[in-house]
């Protein structure tokens, strides 16, 4: 271990889409633990679309983050130094520590994992909040019953790609919306979804509303909504009555910072009347009570090999822009991550 470590900074504001001058790379002396403190070294950094939100001023349901102030972010990593008996040099524990290669916190800030029969990257997406995500939206908003159509857009994604695989243990019929031959193969081949269209090849939205209306040829009862935007709309246009809407993210909006009329808008809010579709959003820190049914119900089904992951890996810091900006874009299959060890 060196005697400097290096971070990741919110450099500027980005108006529009993030760009590598939004962030700085810094190194500073690695600290030592004061009273109640440790010390870990993050092997992996979970990279995540709300950190589009907070490196915004405009309204949201958080905070905007500080210029100069280490990048918000998800870590997994081990303790090198400790002055809280509940950490023992050694031990696995997940924080939220940042863009960053080591972080200094009081203990009761940091949460053991067991990496004995879970890979610790995998408590950043399956078995951590990507994961949690998914579960709640499935089984708290969706109401799920076994025979029904689902539908899940950004498909091969973190949050999206556990949503279908629930259904599909759960007895639903699961259809995927993605971008690209690639991840719809992945989705029906790998995950087992009965479905998937590919929205990047539809010409238009109508194009797009014909093919999904070939996937989910009984109609939409239960939509996990993580896009916005005219995979939205097309999927709207084939709600069957008292179908029921989850809207996890808007991701297509996310880069849209001067829209007065976000690209969201739905185009045809009468469904709501006609069919009495019942549509919520959801943020899944609302909901801590749950987490650890949720968590353990998920690892539970990874360990008995019934609910399968796939992750984008960046390798070492520096890269972690880069890939930021390639989710934002599409680029990332599965979990988006940062190898820092
Ligand atoms: N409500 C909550 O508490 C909560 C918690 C976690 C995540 N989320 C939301 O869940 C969604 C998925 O998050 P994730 O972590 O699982 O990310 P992800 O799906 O692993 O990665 C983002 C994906 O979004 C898709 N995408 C990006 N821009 C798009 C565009 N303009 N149009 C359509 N698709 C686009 C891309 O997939 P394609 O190539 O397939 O388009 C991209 O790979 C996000 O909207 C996120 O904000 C919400």
């Amino acid at each position: 271990m060196g005697t400097t470590y290096r971070r990741i900074v919110l450099a500027s504001r980005p108006t529009g889409w993030v760009g590598p001058e939004n962030f700085r790379l810094e190194t500073l002396p690695i600290p030592s633990p004061g009273p109640d403190e440790v010390l870990v070294r993050n092997h992996f950094l979970s990279l995540d679309p709300y950190m589009r939100g907070r490196m915004s001023e405009r309204k949201s349901y958080a905070q905007p983050q500080q210029i100069g102030a280490t990048m918000i972010g998800a870590t997994v990593g081990e303790v090198v130094a400790s002055h809280d008996p509940a950490f023992t040099v050694g031990s696995h524990v997940r924080g939220m520590l940042g863009w960053s290669e080591f972080g200094l916190v009081k203990g009761k800030a940091l949460e053991r994992i067991d990496t004995r029969k879970i890979p610790m990257s995998a408590y950043l997406g399956i078995v951590g909040m990507p994961g949690m995500t998914a579960w709640y939206g499935f089984h708290k908003i969706l109401a799920p019953k076994a025979g029904e159509t689902l539908v899940v857009s950004a498909a091969s994604g973190a949050v999206g790609s556990v949503v279908g695989q629930l259904a599909k243990l759960a007895g639903l019929r699961a259809v995927g919306i993605a971008g690209g031959p690639e991840k719809c193969r992945y989705v029906t081949d790998e995950l087992g979804f009965d479905a998937c269209v590919d929205y990047r090849a539809a010409k238009d939205l109508e194009e797009l509303g014909q093919t999904l209306r070939s996937a989910a040829p009984q109609g939409i009862d239960a939509h996990f909504e993580n896009v916005g935007g005219d995979v939205l709309n097309a999927v709207m246009g084939l709600l069957n009555p008292f179908a029921r809407v989850a809207i996890c993210g808007l991701i297509s909006d996310y880069n849209n910072e001067a829209g007065v009329v976000p690209r969201s808008a739905i185009r045809n809010p009468a469904v709501f009347l006609v069919a009495r579709i019942k549509m919520q959003g959801f943020i899944v820190s609302d909901h801590l009570e749950l987490w650890q049914e949720g968590l353990s119900d998920l690892g539970a089904l990874l360990v008995a090999g019934k609910l399968k992951y796939r992750e984008t890996v960046a390798e070492d810091l520096a890269r972690a822009p880069e890939a930021f900006i390639g989710l934002l874009r599409g680029r990332n299959l599965g979990k988006q991550i940062v190898k820092l060890v």
